[in-house]
């Protein structure tokens, strides 16, 4: 089974180091959205038909710009990014500004750490657990476009990653994330229409 995770494109909040919220895509996130559509084009036969995603606004806006080059495509709320209760649409320099002793107890212990009002990392693995049953008894391949912590949270069950290395395990913006038969297999940076998408790490058979 071939599971390929990806972060919506750029959002408007993204450059601004904005948590949360439900903003649209910037210019640089609707032309990572092309490209995405381009390399499912291109690597038609080894991409999954099957999508799943959330059902924020920028993921939908990425999903729209490929959603004819699906089979099937299912949005779950379950997938929505980490509720950050209390500090939702703040930067993180406010949120250390205004909430230091609460921003000091995330940095000490992330993976349990609960927004006021919102989730924690544990909270988050709870919530994508159905979703990923439901993928695991299927069998199929599935491409699912979601979010940061979302796409760690994914992990924990897909590749049996150590619980405490979750919330901090690297998921750059505009990078497919290729898990095969429980293991990570690589990443690939989606560049421009002109196929610099770079292999990050393995080979692909695109076969
Ligand atoms: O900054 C983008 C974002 O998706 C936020 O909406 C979310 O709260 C955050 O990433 C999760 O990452 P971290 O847990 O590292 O703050």
């Amino acid at each position: 089974m071939r599971i390929v995770l990806v972060r919506h494109g750029e959002s408007e909040y993204n450059p601004l180091n904005i948590i949360g919220g439900d903003p649209n895509l910037s210019e640089k996130g609707l032309e990572f959205a092309n490209n995405l559509n381009k390399f499912i084009e291109n690597h038609s036969k080894w991409f999954p038909k099957k999508c799943i995603c959330s059902a924020k606004k920028r993921v939908q806006q990425t999903v729209g710009a490929f959603k004819n080059k699906m089979k099937s495509i299912l949005v779950s709320e379950n997938l929505n990014e980490l509720n950050a209760g209390l500090c939702e649409e703040i930067t993180y320099t406010q949120f250390y500004q205004m909430y230091t002793e609460e921003f000091t107890k995330r940095y000490q212990n992330k993976l349990s750490y609960r927004y006021p009002n919102g989730e924690s990392y544990i909270d988050l693995i709870e919530r994508v657990r159905p979703v990923v049953e439901d993928i695991q008894s299927k069998g199929e391949d599935v491409f699912i476009v979601s979010h940061q912590a979302v796409s760690r949270a994914l992990m924990a069950h897909f590749t049996g990653e150590n619980l405490e290395d979750i919330p901090h395990i690297d998921i750059p913006l505009h990078t497919l994330i290729v898990i095969e038969d429980g293991k990570k297999k690589g990443m690939i940076s989606v560049g421009s229409i002109d196929m610099s998408d770079t292999l990050i790490q393995e080979s692909f058979d695109f076969a």
